[in-house]
């Protein structure tokens, strides 16, 4: 491809800046590293750095004009008709503590005066050589095998996943809805990497995913590749989901409707089971 051009599909340019970028933080996995604060618990490390160097060199090359809005290093604003949402290493705190959970996540924006729209979202775990794919309108695949939310009807059938930002981590409300969420569904596992969680409710493996405060860049490709695999994203009161949200709802639209009212009723303060007396399970 001509550098500059605007190709008929934007995936395999993305798929093959995903799987360098994660071979790249693979390497440094391999080979253990320095841990660095950004904030009290928020870490990044040298390979979330070089990861998006990599990607961002990548795209400049391949796409001059377009965009990029990056965790590490911020947006660079040129008003170009395309944006990316970069973020190089998903599930840091993880990757940092040699636990294998965590991706590189890009999804490319389509802007106009009515707003933009995402039209292309890859999300790669190199642990596992998995690359979810999705182009608006067109689908979603699992290394490139159409992939489709699960069809579970019923609250307590679920498998859902949520997860707690790493910052300001004691004052977040989000250990309340864990704990009632749990007791009404098959589990809520809180594995580390918000854009492989929607993945996972993409390829219903989850049926659903939530979480407060994510960032553009932890979502903007998730979301697509969860609707484009026929489930449904929102803010928590059902409302439409906006990369600014601060409220990611998804699932595989099945349960969308009760996962909303049950958190109405969290929110409102309703039915809130209390904490057991652990003196209870002893034996
Ligand atoms: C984090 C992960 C994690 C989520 C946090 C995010 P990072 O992203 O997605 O699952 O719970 O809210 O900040 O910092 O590892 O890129
Ligand atoms: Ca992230
Ligand atoms: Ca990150």
């Amino acid at each position: 491809m001509t550098a500059g051009t605007h190709p008929e599909s934007y995936l395999p340019a993305m798929s093959a800046i995903a799987r360098e970028a994660g071979a790249l933080i693979m390497q440094y996995f391999h080979q253990g590293l320095k841990i660095e604060y950004k904030g009290d618990a928020d870490l990044v490390t040298a390979a979330d750095r070089a990861s998006e160097v990599l990607i961002r060199e990548r795209i400049s090359n391949l796409f001059p004009s377009h965009d990029v809005m990056g965790e590490e290093q911020g947006l660079n604003d040129r008003g170009s008709e395309f944006r990316w949402y970069v973020d190089p290493l998903d599930g840091t705190t993880n990757f940092a503590h040699g636990y294998p959970v965590f991706s590189v996540s890009l999804a490319l924006e389509q802007r106009s005066d009515a707003g933009g729209k995402r039209i292309a979202g890859v999300v790669y775990d190199p642990t596992r050589d998995e690359l979810f794919a999705a182009e608006l309108g067109k689908g979603a695949q699992l290394n490139g095998k159409a992939i489709r939310v699960s069809k579970a009807a019923q609250l307590k059938e679920c498998l859902l996943a949520t997860g707690f930002p790493s910052h300001k981590r004691h004052k977040n409300p989000n250990i309340y809805f864990y704990h009632q969420i749990t007791l009404r569904t098959h589990g809520v596992r809180r594995a580390g990497s918000a854009a492989l969680d929607l993945c996972c409710v993409a390829s219903g493996r989850f049926d659903g995913f939530w979480e407060f405060n994510l960032n553009p860049w932890d979502t903007a490709a998730g979301v697509l590749i969860v609707e484009e695999a026929g489930g449904k994203v929102s803010r928590f009161d059902g409302s439409p989901f906006r990369l600014d949200s601060r409220e990611t709802l998804g699932s595989n639209g099945l349960v969308h409707e009760t996962l909303v009212q049950e958190f109405q009723e969290i929110f409102s303060g309703r039915g809130l089971e209390p904490l057991p007396d652990p003196r209870e399970y002893r034996t």
